[in-house]
């Protein structure tokens, strides 16, 4: 039998009804007698459940039900219809024993004190999460290590960049080794030194912890480094949720040659080889079925005076993009 979910989402719908303002002065007027409203469908029957230490990303486009999803999951909303469960809590309840072992981050929002370093957070922290002196002594440590973040818990939080508060937002979040750990679009914002790092330590966190990490991320290097399972939102809806090796095969089931030779390349012997994308001169994009890659290098090395050759998966936007077209 499998172990208990860490997260078990089943039938989840969150509705917002939102009051509807008719044009102008007059519209006003009316909206104080009558108050008409449009029911906005954020999320939709989803249903899912992530396994203890599992790290899922959590895709979609803007208003796809990402950020709602996540707030129904930690407590900040209660859920229109469906049942949530995390390590068996109801979130809303706000239980002690629910709120000592989760943690969610959510890049436009701050629990660091603006006026106060980081330092100060962290301390309140180790009181509200009951941390030992030893242990927040060394997960600090260990913390500001991975995220190289030793000064900056000095300096007052306003006086932070976008990336190095975000470290020290992440570094605060997780003081209390949460076991549930959601993320709201981690890197955005971040260059991409710093995007590297973040990468990292949630990675090295979830392996060091056995934690369960939820994260949303327009970034397709997060999703592509970080997460072999994924879940793909649209309007409200699961389109997909499994290995992203899976998709990856199934919507892109061509990889993209690109060629530059040293003489100018002929169209008609290009178009014998794979579907050619762009040609320019001595250069050349063809799609080619994986299944044919090898035998058609073979022809084309044997055929060609090729200086310059790679081949690559299409990038993960586009084959997330053909998964919309599909199931959109
Ligand atoms: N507090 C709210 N009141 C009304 N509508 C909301 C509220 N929060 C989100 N929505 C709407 O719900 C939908 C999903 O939004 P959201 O969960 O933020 O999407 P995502 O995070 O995937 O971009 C959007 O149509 C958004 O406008
Ligand atoms: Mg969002």
């Amino acid at each position: 039998m499998n172990p208990a979910p860490a997260i078990r989402v089943r039938n989840l719908s969150k509705t917002f009804q939102v009051p509807v303002k008719a044009p102008g002065m007059r519209g006003a007027f009316r909206a104080l007698f009558k108050k008409e409203n449009r029911i906005v469908p954020a999320v939709q029957d989803i249903s899912f459940d992530i396994a203890p230490g599992e790290l899922v990303g959590f895709l979609g486009p803007n208003g796809a039900g990402k950020t709602t999803t996540l707030k129904v999951l930690s407590g900040l909303l209660y859920p229109t219809s469906g049942e949530v469960e995390i390590l068996g809590f109801a979130p809303w309840k706000r239980e002690k024993d629910f709120q000592m072992n989760f943690s969610m981050v959510m890049g436009q929002r701050t629990q660091l004190w603006w006026d106060l370093p980081a330092r100060e957070t962290f301390v309140l922290n180790q009181k509200i999460f009951e941390i030992s002196d030893k242990d927040f002594r060394e997960r600090r440590a260990r913390i500001t290590e991975l995220l190289d973040i030793g000064d900056l818990l000095e300096v007052p939080v306003k006086k932070l960049s976008l990336g190095e508060r975000m470290k020290a937002e992440l570094a605060c979040a997780i003081l209390h080794y949460p076991k549930i750990l959601l993320l709201d679009e981690p890197t955005l914002g971040l260059d991409l030194v710093m995007q590297k790092k973040l990468r990292n330590f949630i990675r090295d966190y979830n392996r060091e912890t056995g934690s369960t990490i939820l994260l949303t991320s327009h970034n397709m290097a997060d999703v592509e480094e970080l997460c072999k399972r994924v879940i793909i939102i649209d309007g409200g809806r699961i389109l997909y949720d499994g290995d992203l090796s899976k998709i990856v095969e199934r919507y892109a089931p061509d990889k993209l040659v690109t060629l530059t030779s040293s003489v100018p390349l002929d169209i008609a012997g290009l178009k014998a080889l794979g579907k050619v994308i762009s040609h320019n001169g001595s250069s050349a994009e063809l799609e080619i079925p994986r299944k044919d890659v090898s035998r058609v290098m073979g022809l084309l090395l044997a055929q060609v005076p090729v200086v310059d050759l790679s081949i690559e998966e299409l990038p993960i936007e586009e084959i997330i993009r053909r998964v919309f077209l599909e199931n959109g």
